[in-house]
């Protein structure tokens, strides 16, 4: 697979909702009514951070979900990018990017989302193959304006914008040309997660789900 077709790829779990849960999971044991709240609701391509003790073990258990597209977000290492692709992970996505961990990524061919804000960062990612690009974290790097401003010299890359992404001002991100879909942790609020409260996450993803781009 070229670098091209494998960030086609990324890009095309992108193409499937207008947003990304992104997920803290604690506890494995719940991961699978979790990503079926989230897939019932109309979001199937869900993010599993790597930043707890049982993200692996939740990622393979979602995995089992039909209809969902399971990956694994805050990948930092090549090694993050193993373990990710063993356990089940159909594509990563990490908060910045080094050419190691495109070429781990490459190797363990799992379509990335690499992180990118500032156009440099585009550039560097775009002259590895990289079309779809994280802008993380949004908010912070100058929000809807400055995705905008990177379009302009920049149209062939397209974007998934998270960090301070919500329910409000996602519909002016997905309004962006470059903006392919958006990533947030909204839709699975902690302590929804931590009640087992599943039909108010499932709310949360028809809501999201419904939001237009
Ligand atoms: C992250 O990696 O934490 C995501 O960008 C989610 O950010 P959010 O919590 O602001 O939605």
């Amino acid at each position: 697979m070229t670098p091209e077709e494998s960030s086609q790829h990324a890009a095309n779990v992108c193409e499937l909702a207008p947003v990304v849960p992104v997920l803290v999971v604690d506890d494995a044991a719940r991961a699978a009514e979790l990503a079926v709240a989230l897939v019932t609701g109309g979001l199937p391509a869900l993010e599993v951070t790597l930043r707890t003790p049982a993200a692996l073990d939740a990622i393979r258990e979602m995995a089992t979900v039909d209809g969902g597209v399971v990956g694994a977000g805050t990948l930092l290492t090549p090694a993050d990018v193993v373990a990710a692709k063993d356990a089940g992970a159909l594509f990563g996505v990490t908060p910045g990017t080094t050419d190691r961990l495109i070429d781990a990524a490459l190797e363990a061919e799992l379509p990335l989302l690499p992180g990118a804000a500032p156009a440099t960062e585009a550039l560097r990612r775009l002259e590895r193959g990289c079309i779809i690009q994280k802008f993380f974290p949004a908010e912070a790097s100058g929000g809807v304006p400055a995705l905008k401003a990177i379009g302009a010299p920049l149209p062939q890359v397209r974007f998934f914008p998270t960090g301070g992404v919500s329910l409000a001002n996602a519909p002016d991100y997905l309004g962006l040309a470059n903006t392919v879909c958006v990533g947030g942790s909204w839709v699975a609020p902690k302590d929804a997660v931590a009640a087992g409260d599943w039909s108010r996450i499932a709310t949360l993803a028809r809501e999201a789900a419904a939001l237009p781009r």
